[in-house]
């Protein structure tokens, strides 16, 4: 974990300066300026249970922490840290090795968590069918409706309410300010997924949440070349209840350290070094996916065999209003449903040239995928089940003439 204060003195500078520099020091043994992939498992110590000093920072061993994840956890701290209150950040495997690492340090058999009925697939299968069975009990309900959270938080036995905005594939948009509060009046910690939106164009800490969660294999890497997770952690984050969560202490920095640690997911440091490439252009990438989008989105609200577009920058997403005042902009993932149905929505996936059919998001190459029979198919028959004609666009940084060509013969 970063325990000193993430590359403190980025943090007045502006969000692109802070993703080139914030954990990018120069090597101080070599002057490196791109921080080195330290692929090394140990640490030659100064002395029994002395680490070595001469470079100012102690590592032992690379589980517990190494040099190039550090450059990485600095820089995601730096990224989502609200002014003047520095967050801890930690990498690991996956989006879902971050998700149960925090499940585990926050949660205990019989607690209970609130999540959004339109949430990834992946995130509900762990959250239902591994957390479930390990005695953590869970009601999904529509994030969008602040009365609806309040109504399924059961004070003295929620711990968590969880949600993604924009969501995974509906691009609902919740009030993270709203749910905050809800969740701290009823003693629960408020986890928000910034996969979608990144912290380029969303700062969940700053609205009041205590957890941010990262796939960062998406955004973050932004190139379709490396699978990563990460944890966000406010200043100051404490489990509200102390009964049953065992010896350590609330802090939830120090226990998502601990687990982080014992559990052992963490990101190894060639993929630590692509997501902290990744993030160095984030900016640039994400201002040119939401152009590309933008753009997208008005070519399909013509088309006749579309039936509706699911994009929170519309002025008549239900959600849109939140969506401006919590979001710098609105994002490259467009979902659309078809006029013609489930037959319609396979065909123009299969019919796509520089949209290419798959899973996953955020990387530099448009992607198209069939939620209900790919990323989602793991939730049908649940609550958060989604409709066959729905259609999930990643839209890349290719040039926008060139995506519109391409919707336009695969929906001709
Ligand atoms: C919103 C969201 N959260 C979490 C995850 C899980 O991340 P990973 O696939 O890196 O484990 C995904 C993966 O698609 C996702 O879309």
């Amino acid at each position: 974990m970063s325990d000193v204060e993430p590359s403190a003195r980025w943090n007045a500078r502006g969000f692109s300066t802070r993703a080139v520099h914030a954990g990018s020091d120069p090597d101080p043994a070599t002057g490196a300026v791109v921080t080195p992939i330290y692929q090394t498992s140990t640490y030659k110590q100064d002395g029994v249970g002395g680490l070595r000093t001469g470079l100012g920072v102690g590592y032992e061993y690379s589980r517990s922490a190494n040099p190039t994840r550090t450059g990485l956890e600095e820089c995601l701290a730096a990224l989502e840290s609200p002014a003047g209150a520095p967050a801890a950040a930690f990498a690991f495997a996956s989006g879902l090795a971050a998700e149960d690492t925090l499940l585990r340090s926050v949660l205990a058999p019989g607690d209970h968590l609130v999540l959004g009925d339109d949430a990834y697939g992946g995130s509900y299968r762990l959250i239902a069918r591994v957390a479930g069975p390990w005695g953590v009990a869970h009601d999904a309900v529509p994030m969008a409706d602040p009365d609806a959270v309040r109504a399924a938080v059961r004070p003295g036995a929620t711990r968590v309410v969880w949600v993604e905005t924009p969501t995974n594939p509906l691009l609902g948009v919740a009030d993270i300010a709203a749910l905050a509060e809800i969740a701290h009046a009823a003693g629960a910690l408020l986890v928000v997924d910034n996969t979608f939106a990144t912290p380029y164009l969303q700062t969940p800490l700053a609205l009041g949440a205590d957890v941010v969660v990262h796939s960062t294999t998406k955004y973050c890497g932004g190139h379709s070349d490396v699978v990563g997770g990460a944890l966000v952690v406010a200043a100051g984050a404490a489990v509200p209840r102390l009964d049953g969560v065992g010896a350590l202490g609330a802090s939830v920095a120090e226990r998502v350290g601990f687990h982080q640690n014992a559990m052992g997911a963490v990101a190894g440091p060639f993929d630590a070094w692509l997501v902290q490439r990744g993030l160095k252009t984030l900016s640039l990438r994400m201002d040119r996916h939401c152009d590309n989008a933008e753009r997208v989105v008005a070519f399909l609200l013509d088309h006749p065999r579309v039936a509706s577009v699911l994009y929170p920058g519309l002025p008549d997403h239900p959600g849109h209003q939140v969506a401006a005042r919590q979001m710098r902009r609105f994002g490259g993932m467009v979902s659309f449903r078809l006029a013609g149905g489930l037959e319609d929505a396979l065909t123009v996936c299969k019919r796509t040239e520089v949209f290419t059919l798959a899973e996953s998001l955020g990387g530099v190459e448009s992607l198209i995928e069939h939620p209900g029979r790919m990323t989602h198919a793991s939730v049908a028959g649940s609550a958060l089940e989604v409709p066959d004609d729905l259609v999930r666009l990643s839209v890349g940084i290719e040039d926008a003439t060139d995506l519109l060509v391409d919707l336009e013969q695969a929906l001709a």
